[in-house]
């Protein structure tokens, strides 16, 4: 691949997902976009780089088979643990008791279902421990129409059910299926996805109690991550709450946010 291709992916990534890829990562796209050569009969990277500046249904398919390809799924039940614990007995109870109607979660990068549907299992046990059964909707977004059809499916296979759930936890949410682990509908009915690129306004999804942003910003520019940010604390009602990832910074600039440590739990609440 030679330079002019390179920037040609480069922008096309930037403008289109935010995803910056610095001068050293050709190698990363030679080596996630190689497969898509034979896939739309290519004979070489230059016709991809042509694809993708054109304007043709040839060329919308192989934008979306781009961003599938570069973007990183990575993802497991419980992730940053402390968090989820935090949830399941700090916020939910609270919500539950200061907020009348439905409690709205937003999971903004949530990739094949993992953390919207850990959301949802919190929401089951805070409420049997309360002995209430209020209502919560939970919306999972992600760039990746591929992914998401993953996560639709809700059936997991025993690989990814050992990453982060133990036994007790798969026994009580999950039943075997011929192709793997199903989620049980009462979790997996609390939560719908929906394709949503976070460059994109907000607005149309409405507002929300918690949003998880977590593990997504680290690929966008420090200027998109303020202004994504900021149209999250906007999207939030007041004294909502923002999770990151345990290992991202809430940058110094924006000042809608308070932190909050509890035990080993790291996460945000909008000031106001
Ligand atoms: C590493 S996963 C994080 C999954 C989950 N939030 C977690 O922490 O386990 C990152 C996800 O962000 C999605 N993504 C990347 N760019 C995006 C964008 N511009 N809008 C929405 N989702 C995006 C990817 O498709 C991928 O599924």
């Amino acid at each position: 691949m030679i330079q002019s291709e390179y920037k040609i992916i480069q922008n096309f990534l930037s403008q289109s997902c935010g995803i910056v890829l610095g001068e050293s990562k050709q190698y990363l796209v030679k080596n996630r976009l190689g497969r898509l050569l034979a896939k739309f009969d290519f004979d070489s990277f230059s016709e991809l780089a042509n694809a993708i500046q054109a304007n043709s249904s040839l060329s919308s398919k192989v934008k979306v088979a781009v961003v599938d390809a570069m973007t990183t799924n990575e993802t497991f039940w419980f992730r940053d643990d402390m968090q989820f614990l935090e949830l399941k007995e700090k916020i939910f109870p609270d919500l539950f008791e200061k907020k009348t109607g439905t409690v709205k979660v937003w999971s903004a990068a949530c990739s094949s279902g993992q953390e919207p549907y850990t959301v949802s299992m919190c929401a089951e046990e805070a409420n049997k421990k309360i002995g209430k059964n209020r209502s919560v909707q939970i919306i999972g977004t992600d760039i990746s129409e591929t992914i998401l059809m993953e996560a639709k499916e809700a059936v997991y296979s025993e690989l990814a059910l050992s990453r982060g759930l133990d036994v007790q936890n798969k026994n009580q949410f999950f039943h075997k299926t011929h192709d793997g682990y199903k989620l049980n509908a009462d979790i997996s009915r609390n939560v719908r996805f929906q394709q949503f690129n976070l460059l994109k306004p907000f607005s149309v999804l409405g507002r929300f109690d918690v949003i998880f942003c977590r593990n997504v910003l680290i690929y966008f520019s420090d200027a998109m991550k303020v202004d994504i940010l900021t149209r999250m604390a906007n999207s939030l009602e007041p004294g909502g709450y923002l999770f990151l990832s345990s290992t991202e910074a809430m940058p110094p600039s924006i000042k809608a946010f308070e932190p909050v440590r509890e035990r080993r739990a790291r996460y945000f609440k909008k000031v106001l």
